[in-house]
């Protein structure tokens, strides 16, 4: 029980795929009517969860609970980390409650990293998003979603070369943009970044990725995947754009610039959305659109994470 999931940057493409396989036969057992499997009885997982959260929050305890792990869900509102305890005191009091793996989500870019190499507790961590840094699940069940709508019955064992995917938006705020540029390439796929230029991170030119700021360009190319990102108000400490209206004008995905998408091209949006500014309802509830099924299988990739991390062995 050593191994954590702290980044997708780490991740080499055979231990991507092969996590993206367990979760096809993870996904395979919860199509039956008992979804519960023994794997994991007798495991303590905690869910620290110091920031507001309902998919990631509530998927991983759907996936713990699965596995037939014992599930304890700690948010810090109501805790004693809201009368000041530190990460340490809260991380030495899961250890001694014999806490096997833990699941955190921290405003602090790194938490997860410091938590899993401080000492402080030997259970494996799951980064489930820290600051603007990484979001790891988000990336695999992104990838998972993407490769089941493109390859269907014929994913195992795939990775996503020869995909043209364009993420855009909020990048500078967005923890699911980063996991997904490492994620994504790792897999083969091209990847582009479409945001206004003030959120544009600014060392963009080590990531391996084309940026622009042009969204009707990006459509016109025929990419396979339009993935938009929420607009992070909570993030910005100053005016990144000058108004919604503009944002939603340049850079939301109207019914117009989703009518000139391939027709089989992708929308997906991880949760939650903002309508109207950086995804029209109407395309976020359109066939084309992923939304609902990014959810679904946030479970079953959630599921062979925590498998992976407490009794699986890592491929690579
Ligand atoms: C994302 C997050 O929290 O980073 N949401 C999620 O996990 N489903 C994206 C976001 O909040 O915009």
């Amino acid at each position: 029980m050593s191994d954590h999931l702290l980044s997708t940057r780490d991740l080499s493409r055979d231990a991507a795929v092969a996590l993206l396989d367990v979760a096809e036969d993870m996904a395979d057992t919860q199509r039956r009517t008992v979804k519960k499997l023994p794997t994991l009885r007798g495991t303590t997982v905690v869910n620290l969860f110091f920031e507001d959260s309902t998919r990631t929050r509530i998927s991983f305890e759907a996936a713990a609970k699965r596995l037939s792990a014992d599930v304890i869900t700690f948010s810090a509102k109501g805790s004693s980390v809201s009368k000041g305890e530190s990460l340490q005191d809260t991380a030495q009091t899961l250890q001694a409650m014999g806490a096997d793996g833990i699941v955190i989500r921290h405003q602090a870019s790194g938490a997860a990293a410091v938590l899993a190499t401080s000492g402080w507790t030997r259970a494996a961590v799951v980064n489930a998003g820290d600051g603007t840094h990484e979001h790891p699940t988000q990336a695999l069940l992104d990838a998972f979603t993407i490769r089941k709508r493109r390859f269907g019955a014929g994913s195992r064992g795939r990775d996503l070369a020869g995909l043209d995917v364009v993420i855009v938006g909020d990048v500078l705020h967005s923890r699911v943009a980063r996991s997904n540029v490492w994620l994504l390439t790792t897999l083969g796929a091209t990847v582009r970044l479409v945001a206004p230029p003030t959120l544009l991170p600014t060392h963009i030119e080590s990531w391996p990725v084309e940026a622009g700021t042009d969204l009707d360009a990006a459509i016109a190319d025929g990419p396979d995947v339009v993935m938009m990102l929420r607009v992070q108000r909570e993030r910005m400490t100053e005016a990144f754009f000058p108004s919604a209206r503009e944002y939603a004008a340049l850079y939301g995905l109207s019914a117009a610039r989703a009518d000139r998408l391939r027709a089989d091209a992708l929308v997906m949006h991880p949760g939650p959305m903002n309508r109207g500014l950086e995804i029209a309802g109407s395309v976020a509830d359109s066939p084309r659109s992923t939304v609902l099924e990014q959810v679904e299988n946030g479970i079953a990739v959630r599921m062979a994470v925590l498998y992976d991390v407490l009794a699986g062995e890592r491929t690579a």
